[in-house]
């Protein structure tokens, strides 16, 4: 039976959307748990654990929609400024995730990846969280990238720590560093730059988010908070940006 809130232009498949105007590669600011929560009259963890089951929905979708690759900002750098009951609670939803999903990241064939710094991340997280990584590193499909204690001024800092190693000991020319060079020492070297990027719960802003990735990302926000964002707030977003058109500093084509 045909559903009367889709039109026959927007399909739930997306094919009204060629392959080709779909983003490669989507990165996601998940933000508003916690303002979920409190319209609610919720404590903020509620909103976490709400975010989770839209953290599934969308890793699945975006699996069978063959995107190439879904980058999720799941905790920044300048999160652990937070009380240490949510950041805890953050952990463990976390790790109940690398474990609950693992069955259904191999059936969808999914490659998890992380990128963040791991100092901070309790053991038996970052134990679980490697044994994903490590089971779904054979994987074919979608890859998810999960942005953990992650802070794009941290990324590069480290980046340039590693470059500056690499002069000092004589295996790396200064004159031959180019934006490569620079890209290939950061958490996501390998890893295509971010085609679109979403943001939830409204915010105009990048809050440290893959800061030299998304140089020409197309931005797109929605009110939704994370908790309220489903499917079909997903295709729209990628009908949005396959509707715009990138000019890369160059003139319209
Ligand atoms: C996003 O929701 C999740 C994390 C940052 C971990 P928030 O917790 O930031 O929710 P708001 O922005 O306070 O509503
Ligand atoms: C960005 O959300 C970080 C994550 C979604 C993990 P924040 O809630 O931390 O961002 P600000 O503080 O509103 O900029
Ligand atoms: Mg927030």
């Amino acid at each position: 039976m045909s559903d009367p809130n889709i039109s026959s232009t927007q399909l739930p498949d997306l094919n009204d959307v060629p392959r080709e105007r779909r983003p490669a590669h989507i990165a996601i600011i998940m933000d508003g748990n916690g303002r979920w929560a409190q319209r609610q009259q919720l404590p903020r963890i509620e909103g976490h654990r709400r975010g989770v089951a839209s953290v599934r929905r969308t890793v699945e979708e975006a699996a069978r929609l063959k995107i190439q690759q879904l980058t999720l900002y799941c905790l920044s750098s300048e999160n652990w400024k937070r009380p240490q009951g949510e950041l805890d609670f953050l952990m463990h939803l976390l790790e109940q995730y690398m474990i609950e999903e693992r069955s259904i990241i191999m059936d969808q064939d999914i490659v998890v990846e992380i990128i963040g710094r791991r100092k901070g991340i309790p053991a038996s997280t970052l134990s679980e969280m490697d044994k994903t990584i490590q089971l779904s590193s054979q994987n074919s499909g979608t890859k998810l990238c999960l942005a953990i204690n992650y802070g794009g001024r941290a990324e590069m800092t480290d980046g340039v720590r590693s470059i500056a190693r690499k002069v000092r000991d004589g295996l790396l020319d200064p004159d031959e560093i180019d934006e490569a060079t620079i890209s290939e020492h950061l958490y996501t070297a390998g890893m295509p730059d971010p085609d679109l990027m979403i943001r939830t719960a409204g915010e105009m802003r990048i809050s440290n988010f893959l800061l030299w990735q998304v140089s020409y990302a197309e931005l797109w926000v929605t009110e939704l908070c994370w908790p309220e964002f489903h499917e079909k707030d997903l295709h729209e977003a990628i009908r949005a940006y396959a509707s715009r058109q990138r000019r890369f500093g160059g003139l319209a084509t």
